[in-house]
């Protein structure tokens, strides 16, 4: 029977509530992956629990209260009491970062924080580890989920920003008060923690320049429109003079950023540096499922020793046939009758001819076309056949077409 490890939960709001829950349905994947049965020891609230008696019994301590006080004061307290501390508190982090760092390598413990800067998306890992010894030129950010959410219906109906913010608050994702999401704070945080991570020097909350989206109008989304431009609240951190900048703003993007095309309540960061050109991470920056996941990877990675891969506990069968839509490039003699035979040769194997041009005439002429999903394997029976044909010129040319739309 494998050793138990105790987790103590301090708040029970909506991460704490939706780590619990995501705890107890994944213990048994937890416990193959690091050997120990994971348990909530207790959970504090300020009308439950005790916080002696839940360090006491814990292995590790999951913070998800928020705010500064007591929670600065728990995490410490965890820490000299030699326990891994897992935290989803910004505002912590970017006003206290350098003194919980400096107590967890003083104590040999590991803080731990994914779920603080863009939820699930994992770009503190990224950072610390995979990027860890990356020269960081420039980081962008749309780090707070809230505001993209607003600025993209914005854009999207036209709506001005007291309806886009009300839409916001109906569906979940602005708080009663948005105060710290709309004045661009929140944000201000996350980039403070980021900035340190990417550049290796401390960042204070107080040391981010900040501007929010509470100005804006409907008129400046449309023009923005109409320019190819789409409007958000940019996050950026980088190298200027050799010193560092850090600041929040709205700020208009052309199509092809890899952040223009992030809507909604997503969040997505951009890393660059001339070792790695550009990184981009993205996908949901909160709610409290998505944070749990995060704090629980993370709650895993201080379970294990960093560098071990855990044994498969699945069997999966592996699938070699896969559906997939495919483009075709045929060159044909220009004859009647060509498209109807290469549309029956497709057809025998149960594709069917989403689009097609022909292109060119006489000895030039091309068909190109693009298929419905099918089975490669019936693909390209049919492709043979399709080659044999008379009326053919060339092989035909085929490569896949990834049309999946993400929902
Ligand atoms: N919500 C998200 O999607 C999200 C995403 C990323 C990060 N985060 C971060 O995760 C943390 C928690 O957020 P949340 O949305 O779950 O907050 P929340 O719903 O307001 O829950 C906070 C919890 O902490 C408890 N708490 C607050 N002050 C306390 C105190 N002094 N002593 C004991 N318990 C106290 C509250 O208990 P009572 O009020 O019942 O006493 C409540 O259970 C914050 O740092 C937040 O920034 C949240």
């Amino acid at each position: 029977m494998s050793e138990g490890f105790g987790i103590g939960l301090l708040g029970f709001g909506t991460v704490g509530s939706a780590f619990a829950e995501l705890i107890e349905a994944r213990a048994p994947e937890v416990e193959a992956i690091t050997g120990l049965r994971p348990s909530l020891t207790g959970v504090l609230t300020r009308s439950r629990g005790d916080f002696d008696e839940i360090l006491e019994a814990s292995d590790l301590v999951v913070e998800v209260m928020g705010g500064l006080d007591p929670a600065r004061d728990y995490v410490l307290r965890a820490m000299a009491g030699g326990r891994h501390v897992v935290t989803a508190n910004k505002q912590l982090l970017s006003q206290h970062g350098e003194e919980l760092w400096a107590a967890a390598r003083e104590h040999g413990v590991q803080l731990r924080f994914e779920a603080a800067v863009a939820g699930v998306v994992p770009v503190i890992r990224v950072l610390q580890e995979s990027l860890a010894a990356a020269h960081v030129d420039r980081l962008h950010g749309i780090v707070n989920g809230t505001t993209n959410f607003i600025l993209s219906r914005m854009a999207e109906t036209g709506a001005s920003y007291e309806d886009a913010l009300a839409e916001a608050q109906e569906l979940g994702y602005a708080e009663a008060d948005p105060a710290e999401d709309v004045n661009g704070k929140d944000a201000a945080a996350k980039m403070a923690i980021l900035a340190r991570l990417a550049f290796n020097t401390p960042v204070h909350l107080d040391q981010v320049a900040c501007e929010g989206i509470e100005h804006l109008t409907a008129d400046d989304m449309e023009y923005a429109r109409d320019l190819g431009l789409g409007l958000k609240l940019i996050g950026t951190a980088e190298r200027v003079d050799g010193g560092l900048s850090v600041r929040v703003h709205p700020a208009f993007l052309y199509g092809g950023h890899p952040l223009a095309s992030v809507s909604g309540p997503f969040n997505a960061v951009t890393i660059e540096s001339q070792a790695i050109t550009e990184i981009t991470l993205s996908g949901p920056g909160a709610g409290g499922p998505q944070t749990a996941s995060a704090v629980l990877g993370d709650v895993i990675s201080a379970m294990i020793p960093p560098a071990s891969t855990p044994p498969a506990t699945d069997r999966l069968e592996i699938v070699t046939d896969v559906a997939s839509a495919f483009y075709l490039h045929l060159e044909v003699a220009d004859r009647p009758g060509v498209l109807a035979q290469v549309a029956q040769l497709l057809g025998l194997q149960g594709a069917s001819i989403r689009s097609v041009v022909q292109k060119g005439l006489g000895e030039n002429a091309r068909l190109v076309m693009v298929t419905h999903p099918i089975l490669e394997s019936r693909f390209y029976a049919a492709l043979e056949l399709i080659g044999a044909l008379d009326f053919m010129r060339a092989r035909p040319r085929a490569i896949r077409v990834i049309d999946e739309e993400f929902v």
